[in-house]
């Protein structure tokens, strides 16, 4: 795709401070004067609705269905034509993404094989590769003790056993990406300002 605008993917486990990060580094770049959308995923369209019904236990299903699901959220949030991420670049937004197809294989990869979420994933890869993900890397502990501060009812996936193979899945995804994704790894067990500054830093440097 021919674009000028930037598309960056901010990555992590859960309580990995991840979405602050978004929030931050969008807000810099308004402050700089440029026009930024920040988006998630799941998203809050129809499809990300029910997955968050699901990750909270209103709704069960089973974990390969899950995983089609976040594919799904993830065609949607590309290809919406009133909202969707290309659409966004098109019309020249630096987009944020609060995780992106690293999160399917890291997290779905805990209950079935990485390859085939990969594969399921390959047309996203191939519709649009982030420029940067950046994957903000905290041990389970610092997870759990920012996600127990945060939420009284942990979500599905938000367990210290779970959370150290989405962890360990995560690094092993970036490992076996390495020649086709840029992957940054950042210290995320910092403060939130350090951090901040990392990215900042980071894509200051990217020439947008
Ligand atoms: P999260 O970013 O933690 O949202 P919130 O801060 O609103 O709770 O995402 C919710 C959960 O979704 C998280 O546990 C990870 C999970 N997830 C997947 O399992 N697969 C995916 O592809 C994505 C994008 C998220």
């Amino acid at each position: 795709m021919d674009r000028k605008s930037l598309f960056i993917a901010i990555e992590g486990t859960d309580g990995s401070g991840k979405s602050t990060q978004a929030k931050m580094l969008a807000e810099r770049l308004v402050l700089e004067g440029h026009k930024v959308h920040h988006t998630f995923e799941p998203t809050d369209g129809h499809i990300g609705k029910l997955l968050r019904s699901i990750l909270k236990g209103e709704k069960s299903v089973c974990q390969e269905s899950i995983a089609a699901l976040f594919l799904a959220d993830r065609l949607d949030h590309l290809l919406n034509p009133v909202n969707g991420i290309l659409k966004l670049l098109a019309d020249g937004y630096i987009v944020i993404t609060d995780r992106y197809y690293f999160s399917s294989y890291a997290y779905h990869s805990v209950y079935t094989e990485m390859e085939w979420v990969m594969a399921c994933n390959s047309k996203c890869a191939q519709i649009l590769r982030p420029d940067v993900h950046l994957f903000i890397d905290v041990t389970p502990e610092v997870s759990m003790s920012r996600i127990s501060a945060n939420r009284e009812i942990p979500e599905l996936y938000e367990t210290n056993e779970i959370l150290t193979k989405v962890r360990n899945n995560f690094l092993k995804a970036i490992e076996i990406t390495s020649s086709e994704e840029k992957v940054l790894i950042l210290d995320g067990n910092r403060a939130m300002v350090d951090v901040a500054d990392e990215i900042y830093d980071i894509v200051s440097r990217m020439g947008y």
